[in-house]
This record gives structure tokens, sequence and C-alpha cells, in this order.
């Protein structure tokens, strides 16, 4: 299988470092072409994979075509490519790029649409993808062991799932991160120092997905072990229902679907 990267910025590179940390392909069957000559150099020195400055080239004899670029990019790399084989498969990173509009652009039938998320940096991310009815069973399973290598991955049929997806998973980290500062800075304030509130959230959230991981239990199960009758933690938990943090989770990634439907 030959696997081409049109772009090897930050998600780029996650993929390449995540097929050759997993055996997914050989460094002999990736070709990276980036318009950044610097990044073409880290990627062959620390990587050893073949790099390109010349979109088309580097896409000629591609089973798979990666396109890791900015949205904003696409017009440049349709025009650089140029006519695709009807056996070569696209699969776009690219969010908010609908998968009708990959299609009538690149003027291609054989197309994946991938959504992953931040912690596909280190091997930890998850993707939601889709592909093209003219994608062989074989190109599938390609797209699946490429998305593996970055974390887990779910195949769904109905583009409206990747918006979805970009509003859950893709922005989650954000979402995560913030609610990982508010309850550093709460620690803050009741008087510990930011270095051991900053540790004991970090291993709290940490132990706390480990738990739920493990267990097969639902989460409210586990927080109802947390909460004595009475206790420090049902005072804390009213507090936080009053405020309206569910209902403003659900709003916000309301508006984040909103947002992803009409990119
Ligand atoms: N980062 C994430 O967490 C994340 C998550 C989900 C999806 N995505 C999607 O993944 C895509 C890539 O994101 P990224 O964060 O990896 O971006 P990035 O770091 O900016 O990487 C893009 C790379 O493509 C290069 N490039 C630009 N124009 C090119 C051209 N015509 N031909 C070849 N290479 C070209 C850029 O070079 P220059 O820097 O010199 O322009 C850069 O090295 C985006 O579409 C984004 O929506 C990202």
């Amino acid at each position: 299988m030959q696997i081409t990267f049109i772009g090897a910025g930050t998600m780029g590179e996650a993929m390449i470092r995540g097929l050759l940390h997993n055996n997914v392909a050989k460094v002999e069957e990736i070709i990276v072409s980036d318009i950044n000559q610097t990044r073409r150099n880290t990627l062959n020195s620390q990587y050893g994979v073949k790099t390109m400055e010349d979109n088309k080239s580097a896409s000629a004899q591609s089973d798979m075509i990666i396109l890791a670029v900015k949205p904003q990019d696409l017009g440049k790399i349709i025009e650089q490519v140029g006519t695709l084989k009807s056996e070569q498969c696209v699969l776009s990173i690219m969010a908010g790029v609908k998968l009708s509009e990959l299609c009538d652009r690149i003027k291609h039938h054989s197309i994946i649409r991938a959504m992953p998320n931040m912690p596909a940096q280190i091997g930890q991310g998850i993707s939601v993808w889709i592909a093209s009815s003219e994608v062989s069973a074989q190109q599938k399973k390609m797209a699946e062991s490429i998305l593996s290598s970055l974390g887990k991955q779910i195949q769904v049929t109905e583009e409206k799932y990747l918006d979805m997806a970009t509003a859950l998973s893709g922005s989650g980290p954000a979402y995560v991160f913030l609610f990982i500062e508010a309850l550093i800075d709460a620690g803050v304030h009741i008087g510990l120092s930011r270095d051991v509130s900053e540790r004991l959230v970090m291993q709290t959230a940490m132990g706390s997905i480990l738990t739920l991981q493990q267990s097969s239990k639902h989460p409210a199960e586990l927080r109802n072990l947390v909460t004595s009758p009475g206790g420090t933690t049902t005072e804390a938990l009213l507090k936080l229902e009053e405020g309206g943090l569910r209902s403003l989770f659900i709003e916000a990634v309301t508006a984040a679907y909103n947002k992803a439907k009409h990119l």
C-alpha cells in the first residue's frame, strides 16, 4: 500500500508516527508532500520518509492520498494534484469539508472524510469517518487501519454524524481542558497551591476515567458511590446543578453542532 500525505503539519505527522509505530505501513510506503521545506526536512530526518515538493508527482502512484492541509488550501491542492486515477482513494481529515463537496471539487468519487481529534497526536484520539459509495471494501479496510493508528475509530453511514462528532469529540478536548482548568482554579480559590491543585485534579480526572473504563457501570452509578448522604460531594453537586452545568453542556454542544453543519 502506497500512502501519500498532502500536507504534513501537526496531524499529518501524528498519522505518520502512528502508521510507523503500529506497523500499519513501512517507511518506504509513505510519501510526504509539504509546501514547507522545514517540515519536509524534519519529517525526512525524524522518520526516514520520502519527501517531495510537488503534489502531483507525490500522489501519482499512491493507493491512498491523505489530505492533511487546512481547508482553505484545498483549492490550490486540487489544481496541483490534477486528475486522479479511478482506483486511487482520497482520505480527507479537513474539518468541515463535506463529502459531497470533496467529490464535486476533486472530481473524484472514491473519497473518505474523517474527523479525528487532537489526542490523535499521542495515539489516543478518536476518529469518525464516512466513505463515498465508490470506496471499495479493501480501501475501507485501509482507512480503518490508518485511522486506528491514531487511536479509536468509528465508521458511520450518514454525514450528519460527522458534524455531530465534530461538535462532541472534535471540539471535546477543549471542553475537557476547560473543565480541568476550572477545577484547578477552584482548588487555588480554597487555598491550595497551584502546583498541588494541578496534581490533584490531573490524577483525579485520569483515575476517574480509568475507573469508568474498567467498570461496567454508568457514570451516574459511580457518581452515586462518591456521594454520601448529607456529605460534602452532594453540596458541590447541588451547586453544579443549580448553575445548570448539564443543560449548559447540551446547549454548548448543540451550538457547536449547528456551526459544524453550516461550515
Ligand atoms: N490539529 C488538530 O487537532 C485537528 C483535528 C481534526 C482535524 N484537523 C484537520 O487536519 C487538517 C490539518 O491540520 P493541522 O493542524 O495538521 O495543520 P498544519 O499543522 O497547518 O499542517 C498543514 C501542513 O500543510 C502544509 N501545506 C499548506 N499548503 C500546502 C500545499 N499546497 N501543498 C502541500 N502542503 C501544504 C502546511 O505548510 P505551511 O505551514 O507552510 O502552510 C503545513 O505544513 C486541517 O484541515 C484540520 O481541520 C486537525
